[in-house]
C-alpha cells in the first residue's frame, strides 16, 4: 500500500485551492463551488486556460514516456503534483518500465487524499505531503528516501508548479537544490507560464496573482535562468504543445495539423539534463 507521509492540514471547501481550480480546468470532479466559481473566472476572462492545462498535461506526458522510454531512468519526483487524472506519471512510466518509482509531491490536502486512494496497490510510488519551497524537506521525507535511490539518475518534474513560486521565495534556488542533490544524468523537466509580454499575459498575470496571491508568468529568458548549470535538451524552451509532439499527432495528441491557438504559446515546456 502507498503511504501519505506527513500528512498536512485539511480539506477547506470555502477556498479555493490551486489543485481543485486546476482540476476544474481538466474536467475533473475533485472540485467545490468555490473552485468552479474560480474556474469560471478563468475561463470568462482567459478562455484559453483550458487549453494551457491539457497542452501542458500532454506534454508532461510525453516527457515521462520519453524518459522512460529511450533512457535507463527509474526514477521520478514529481512536485506539485495535482489531483489525479488521466495519464498520471506512474501510469506512463510503468506502462513503459514497470519497475519505475515514483513520488508524488503536493501541499494540497485533498491532492494527498485523492493520491492514496488511487495509489493504494502500487508499491513503487509515494505521495509525500510537503511544500517544493522546502526542497531540503522533500528529499528527505520518509516517503521519498523509501524509494528513491540519490546515488542513481533521477528526473525531477516541475510540471506547472514553478510559476507558484514567487520570485521572492527563489525558484531558481529550489531547481539548483535539485541540480546538487542528484547525481549525472538525471532529467528536470519544467513546463511553466509563459511571457508573451503582451496584453493577455498581463491580464491573466492579474488574475491569478488576485485568486491566489501568488502566480509569476516568465519570459523564456527567465525560465532558462532555472536551469542553470543544465543542458538544455531539443527543441529548448518552446510552446508545450510543440515540444516534441508525437509524429502522427498535433500538440493535443488528436492527428489534427493546425496552428497553436495564442492560449497555447502561454506555456512552455523543456527538458534538461544534469551532464
Ligand atoms: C497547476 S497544478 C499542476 C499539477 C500537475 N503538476 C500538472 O502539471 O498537471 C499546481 C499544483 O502545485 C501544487 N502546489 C502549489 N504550490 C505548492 C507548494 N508550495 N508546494 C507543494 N505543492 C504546491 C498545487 O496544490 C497544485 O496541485
Amino acid at each position: 500500500m502507498a503511504a501519505v507521509t506527513n500528512m498536512g492540514s485539511s480539506i477547506d471547501p470555502t477556498r479555493p485551492s490551486i489543485a481543485r481550480v486546476y482540476d476544474y480546468l481538466l474536467g475533473g470532479k475533485d472540485n467545490y463551488a468555490v473552485d468552479r466559481a474560480v474556474g469560471d473566472v478563468f475561463k470568462r476572462d482567459l478562455p484559453g486556460s483550458v487549453d494551457i492545462a491539457f497542452a501542458n498535461r500532454a506534454a508532461l506526458a510525453r516527457a515521462v514516456r520519453e524518459i522512460a522510454k529511450t533512457t535507463g531512468v527509474r526514477q521520478f519526483i514529481d512536485l506539485g503534483s495535482g489531483l489525479p487524472t488521466a495519464e498520471n506519471v506512474h501510469e506512463v512510466v510503468q506502462r513503459h518500465a514497470p519497475e519505475s518509482r515514483v513520488v508524488y509531491v503536493d501541499n494540497d490536502p485533498q491532492v494527498l487524499v485523492h493520491g492514496r486512494a488511487l495509489l493504494e496497490n502500487n508499491d513503487r510510488t509515494r505521495v509525500v505531503a510537503a511544500d517544493v519551497r522546502n526542497p531540503d524537506g522533500v528529499r528527505t521525507d520518509p516517503g521519498t528516501v523509501d524509494i528513491i535511490d540519490f546515488a542513481r539518475p533521477v528526473a525531477v518534474i516541475f510540471s506547472a508548479i514553478l510559476h507558484h513560486v514567487n520570485d521572492d521565495e527563489d525558484p531558481a534556488g529550489i531547481v539548483r537544490y535539485w541540480r546538487d542533490h542528484v547525481p549525472s544524468g538525471s532529467f528536470f523537466f519544467i513546463s511553466h507560464f509563459r511571457s508573451g509580454n503582451n496584453p493577455e499575459t498581463e491580464e491573466a498575470e492579474k488574475v491569478l496573482q488576485q485568486t491566489f496571491g501568488r502566480g509569476r508568468w516568465r519570459t523564456d529568458a527567465e525560465i532558462a535562468s532555472l536551469l542553470d548549470g543544465l543542458q538544455i535538451l531539443d527543441p529548448g524552451i518552446v510552446p508545450a504543445s510543440l515540444w516534441r509532439p508525437a509524429q502522427t499527432d498535433n500538440a493535443y495528441g488528436r492527428g489534427e495539423r493546425r496552428e497553436l491557438t495564442v492560449w497555447e504559446h502561454l506555456i512552455a515546456a523543456v527538458l534538461a539534463r544534469k551532464a
